[in-house]
């Protein structure tokens, strides 16, 4: 039996570990990025109306992790993507998207919890209740499962095989209006 609970930026900070543990096991990383990616994460948290979901065992060990934060000129992510859709798109548009704005952060379930419903159940807690006008996030531009749930719950493609600075992998930039249908 698996639960979705609310996790405040403190916990989330001290349970990083297991965080890790459930993206490692979902996006299997190059094992000289993870300390980055924990450096990264543990910033997040520091980020306003951060907002966590776990998706819990039983036991309380997290098979799924999903967190999002309101997005602000200053964060890396935020400025990057802002820069590329006033290229893309203008002024107006980047503002539409990013201007009052949910950023998606990290969603990941544990292989061995996919295809159930979690991943689904977790984009629709962190999005429900939130204020802002719109839900934004990049994920791999590539036919993935990701790729697939995030057209199902109505993101649009706002840009695709961007490379973020330093990158190589195509990401596409999605978004949707809030609140989420259903
Ligand atoms: C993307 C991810 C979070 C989705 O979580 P999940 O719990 O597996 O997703 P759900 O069970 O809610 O399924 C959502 C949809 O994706 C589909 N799906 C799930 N796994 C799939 C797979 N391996 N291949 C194709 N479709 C898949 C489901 O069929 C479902 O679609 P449907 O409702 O139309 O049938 C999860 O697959 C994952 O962690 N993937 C690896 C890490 C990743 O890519 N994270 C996102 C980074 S942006």
């Amino acid at each position: 039996m698996i639960g979705l609970r609310r996790i405040g930026p403190d916990e989330f900070t001290l349970r990083l570990d297991a965080v890790l543990h459930v993206y490692t096991e979902a996006m299997n990383p190059p094992a000289d990025q993870i300390a980055g990616r924990r450096l990264i994460m543990g910033n997040h948290a520091t980020h306003p109306a951060f907002t966590c979901l776990f998706a819990e065992r039983a036991d309380g060990t997290p098979v799924g992790i999903a967190y999002g934060f309101h997005g602000v000129p200053g964060q890396w992510w935020h400025d990057v993507v802002r820069r590329a859709l006033v290229e893309k798109h203008g002024e107006g548009s980047a503002r539409g998207w990013l201007g009052d704005a949910l950023e998606l952060a990290e969603i990941h379930v544990h292989p061995d919890y996919q295809g159930k419903g979690i991943g689904r159940a977790m984009i629709a807690g962190i999005c429900a209740g939130r204020l802002e006008r719109t839900a934004v996030l990049s994920t791999r531009d590539r036919p993935t499962a990701a790729r697939h749930l995030y057209r199902s719950i109505g993101f649009v493609d706002l840009l695709t095989q961007f490379v973020f600075p330093g990158g190589h992998e195509r990401y596409a930039i999605l978004g949707t209006v809030l609140p989420l249908d259903g």
